[in-house]
């Protein structure tokens, strides 16, 4: 049984027309990939390689050159939390910042709470640098987050 359903196979076609090869589309398709199933299977890199006439390898060389992707061993939690910890925010808390939030999920930096929900990561900036010490909630940044607002942050990403 195909791990793609034709949703997001189509999506993944979409992008073909825009890009001036087949490969070019490898990694918008591994971020489909992930987005919807929170990690890139092996079975999804072998019909990725289908759709777009290439080898497993290639894509697989394409997903592990970035540390961005996960495969089915360590799947994302359905909110992926970055915290912040460049020259700025490192300046205004982020180690603590960061600590504050693994400590409360119990988790270490890139790890998953146990409900499955939240996945923390350290990132490099993050262009929020006027609200540091700032976080990336999936792609949408939040500024001045402070270790008190931490309880606030997690309730809110658990519903
Ligand atoms: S240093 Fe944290 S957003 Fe720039």
């Amino acid at each position: 049984m195909s791990v793609l359903s034709e949703e997001l196979r189509q999506k993944i076609l979409a992008y073909v027309p825009r890009y001036p090869n087949k490969q070019a589309v490898t990694l918008p398709a591994l971020h489909i990939v992930q987005d919807a199933l929170r990690c890139v299977p092996l079975e999804a890199i072998r019909e990725i390689a289908d759709l777009l006439d290439l080898s497993p390898a290639e894509v697989h060389d394409t997903m592990s050159f970035y540390g961005f992707f996960r495969d089915e061993k360590q799947p994302l939690g359905k909110t992926r939390l970055w915290v912040c910890r460049s020259l700025a925010c490192g300046l205004r808390g982020a180690e603590e910042l960061l600590d504050t939030v693994c400590k409360k999920l119990n988790v270490q930096p890139g790890g998953t709470s146990a409900d499955g929900k939240i996945t923390v990561e350290f990132a490099e900036c993050i262009g929020a640098c006027e609200g540091a010490p700032a976080v990336l909630i999936d792609d949408e940044a939040r500024m001045n987050v402070t270790p008190d607002k931490v309880d606030a942050l997690l309730d809110e990403l658990r519903q």
